[in-house]
């Protein structure tokens, strides 16, 4: 038996353009791998393609092309065993109002073919701290109890694969806690958890290994630790005495002229000392009033590895990364 998760061959996905619109390639030959009891940080900004990916598992949106096995079924031959291998905490709260949370986990576990003998609906109410509501409808319920109905939702067929799509995006701090403990819970009992999130610092935090996608292509994978490893990347701020005529040539330092005249040098901590930089700004004839250093923030990381892998052009200003935010967001 594999000792996959999820294996995932040259995904691709283009949804059909509505009204005028132009198709959109969301999925463009993605090759992931899944370790079996891992979890797992899919991270991306806005519009990557990761909740198409996620609902592609899911079964909820179809694939153009590529291979999907969960749990080393292959989706297209044994859609019911990959189906029940897999349960999914879908980002857009789609639930039925006149459920109540009770109710909505047995539609769900009948929908699973969950026998009656095997169901847990009190212990999974109690798990995500619903116990109290499982008998109100679903439309009285807080945005951040109907999230807490979701993951109930995904967990009641007892899945080997959970996958929590952007769970914690706006939720308050009592509910993300909740979700994290829960997460090492499962993942403790040998649950796999495959969750996606556009801020760094909770993959960080959470995951072991991390896969990181850009429109529509993954452009790193590696454990956490090597890829945290790989951001060593620094920022050099000079204020020179006069107006800088030639920039800096070093090799590993990428110099760039301010519109406020300082002279900003951008190099990686592991192949350049801030000795060689100073070298090269001396040795363009800069004189240094002040200096300073800056370790490049998870934003500037991101850039760096999407700027040199693709050829499309910036992402509109919405999906750009905000600074400043105490949790950075890619
Ligand atoms: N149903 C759809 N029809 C057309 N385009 C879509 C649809 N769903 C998503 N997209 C587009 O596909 C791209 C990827 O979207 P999505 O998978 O939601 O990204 P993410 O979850 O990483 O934000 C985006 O450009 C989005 O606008
Ligand atoms: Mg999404």
């Amino acid at each position: 038996m594999s000792d996959a998760a999820i294996r995932i061959e040259g995904l691709c996905k283009t949804y059909r353009g509505s009204k005028g619109e132009p198709e959109k390639q969301a999925l463009k030959g993605i090759d992931l791998t899944v370790p079996k009891g891992s979890v797992f940080g899919l991270l991306g900004p806005n519009g990557a393609g990761k909740s198409t990916l996620i609902n592609i598992l899911a079964g909820l949106v179809v694939k153009s092309s590529g291979r999907v096995s969960i749990w080393g079924f292959d989706q297209d031959q044994y859609p019911r065993q990959s189906r029940s291998a897999i349960g999914v905490m879908p980002q857009e709260l789609n639930l039925d109002p006149f459920f109540t949370p009770r109710g909505a986990l047995e539609v769900q576990a009948g929908l699973y073919g969950v026998p009656k003998s095997e169901r847990h609906s009190d212990e999974i109410l109690e798990l995500v701290g619903l116990s109290d509501k499982a008998d109100v409808y679903a439309r009285t319920l807080s945005g951040g109890m109907r999230r807490r109905l979701l993951l109930a939702k995904a967990l009641v067929h007892h899945p080997k694969v959970l996958v929590l799509d952007e769970p914690t995006a706006g939720v308050d701090i009592e509910l993300r806690q909740m979700l994290w403990t829960n997460i090492r819970k499962l993942n403790e009992q040998g649950m796999t958890i495959i969750l996606t999130t556009h801020y760094l610092e909770e993959a960080q935090e959470m995951c072991g290994e991390i896969a990181i996608i850009n429109h529509g292509e993954k452009i790193a994978q590696d454990s956490t630790a090597n890829l945290l490893g790989r951001m060593d990347s620094r920022t050099m701020v000079i204020v020179p005495d006069s107006p800088v005529t030639v920039l800096p040539a070093a090799e590993g330092v990428k110099p760039a002229l301010r519109d406020d005249g300082c002279l900003v040098l951008h190099y990686h901590n592991a192949q350049t000392t801030a000795e060689q930089v100073l070298e090269s700004v001396r040795a363009a004839n800069i004189r240094i009033r002040d200096v300073r250093t800056e370790e490049a923030d998870l934003e500037d990381v991101f850039l760096a590895l999407t700027s040199s892998r693709t050829d499309d052009p910036p992402a509109d200003d919405q999906d750009r990364p905000r600074r400043g935010m105490h949790r950075v967001k890619l």
